[in-house]
């Protein structure tokens, strides 16, 4: 396998110097469409965000031009879907600079990645009485994996608290280790309240510890610049669908020392050097996790999804997202009546809110008639909802081809909302 520095040649063309929504907005050909009669403001993509031109022709072009199985045979379209795919491995490495492409897994998204590391890491060691640590704020995905390796280890959760603004309590969080403590399972940035965690901080206090970290990056890495090396986490899981990529893809990044001793989560076809009815001897990693067909177009797409986001330059986005985080802040706050839940410092484009005397689904689906497309309830999130005491929110999640003249059409929509269905 190739290392980092095998890699220095980027297939990613220049980066976009100055950020323009309106134009990047013209590579995503749903944003064009009205939804009764009304332009589509799509501002549900903390659930899933869209998809650009080259994305959806990446997966076009495969199933048109070389629908072949990977790493199995010797023809011609074999062998291009193989290099395709093993391009797009190489891709997601450096995306979030991890040493190695050994250490780049193809699952189906962030929650098979999570239950991947809870049944084979988990399973090898956390023992009866161990102790993982979750936090308050983890999406469903990254609570029930390790709940179900507790029950069936007789180990426990321990959970680590969040304040009113929705952060995380660093000195709750550091009392919680102890000599039971074996694993932290931690999201780097929440999908409800958009809180992005000053994770180095918790991952180092892990280390400490001699803990290993599992990162739920799912909603970091269509915002932020992941570091993998940087903040050194064991392992860190995410989709393709929340970052321009097809639905069906996801990476499990795990430090080789990791990989190399873990045993397979699936078996079957591909993942072995032999068998017989006695004994199979496995592949090394990244091969010995990714048993039978993989999801082969959704994953050379992916690749196409993280050139594509190279090319108009995460940072510039990000900046760009600030300013409508900022912009939607400031046009919702004063709304009579509308509480925004969320407000820690550092954020990502996501404002989740409630009206008083409205219904956050009721809220949603007026918002609908609109054009307006929100996600509304608890998000997967029921811990967050129960710590703000509410049954849900209205979330409104942002992506960097969203505007500011939307962010105005929300505001009037949630005017009309409270005009009508307010009590
Ligand atoms: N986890 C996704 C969300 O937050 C589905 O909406």
């Amino acid at each position: 396998m190739k290392t980092a520095d095998d890699h220095t040649k980027t297939s990613s063309p220049s980066t976009m110097l100055t950020f323009d929504p309106k134009k990047v907005r013209e590579d995503f050909p749903i944003l064009q469409q009205k939804i009764f009669n009304h332009p589509l403001v799509y501002l549900d993509n903390a659930a899933t965000s869209q998809k650009p031109q080259c994305v959806i022709d990446s997966i076009s072009k495969y199933y048109t031009e070389y629908n072949s199985n990977v790493h199995r045979g010797i023809h011609f379209m074999s062998q291009k879907a193989t290099d395709a795919f093993e391009e797009a491995r190489v891709e997601v490495q450096h995306f979030i600079n991890a040493k190695s492409d050994s250490e780049i897994v193809f699952v189906r998204g962030t929650t098979e990645a999570i239950n991947l590391v809870a049944g084979t890491y988990g399973r090898q060691h956390i023992n009866e009485g161990d102790e993982i640590i979750v936090s308050e704020m983890e999406h469903h995905s990254n609570i029930i994996p390790w709940q179900l390796l507790c029950l069936e280890k007789k180990a426990k959760i321990r959970v680590a608290p969040m304040n009113d603004d929705g952060e995380l309590i660093y000195e709750e969080y550091e009392k919680l280790f102890n000599a039971k403590t074996k694993f932290v399972a931690i999201t780097y940035v929440s999908n409800s309240l958009g809180t992005i965690n000053p994770i180095n901080k918790f991952i180092a206090k892990a280390h400490q510890n001699h803990v290993p970290v599992l990162v739920d990056a799912a909603q970091a890495v269509p915002h932020l610049k992941v570091d993998v090396q940087k903040i050194d986490c064991d392992f860190l899981v995410f989709s393709g669908h929340k970052m321009c990529g097809p639905t069906g893809s996801g990476v499990l990044f795990g430090k080789l020392e990791h990989f190399e001793l873990m045993p397979p989560y699936h078996g079957g076809g591909e993942m072995m050097l032999s068998v017989t009815f006695e004994k199979t001897i496995y592949k090394e990693p990244p091969f010995r996790f990714e048993a039978g067909t993989p999801n082969i177009a959704d994953v050379i797409a992916l690749g196409e999804a993280i050139r594509y986001m190279n090319r108009i330059g995460m940072g510039a986005a990000f900046r760009y997202e600030e300013e409508l985080t900022a912009y939607g802040t400031q046009l919702l706050k004063d709304i009579p009546g509308l509480k925004i839940i969320g407000t820690a410092s550092t954020k990502t484009p996501v404002l989740s809110f409630v009206l008083e005397g409205i219904n956050a689904m009721d809220a949603g689906m007026y918002l609908d008639t609109l054009g307006i497309a929100v996600r509304t309830g608890h998000h997967c999130n029921e811990p967050v909802m129960k710590h703000f005491g509410i049954p849900g929110t209205i979330r409104a999640s942002m992506m960097f081809y969203n505007t500011k003249e939307e962010l105005n059409f929300l505001r009037e929509g949630i005017m009309k909302t409270i005009k009508l269905l307010r009590r």
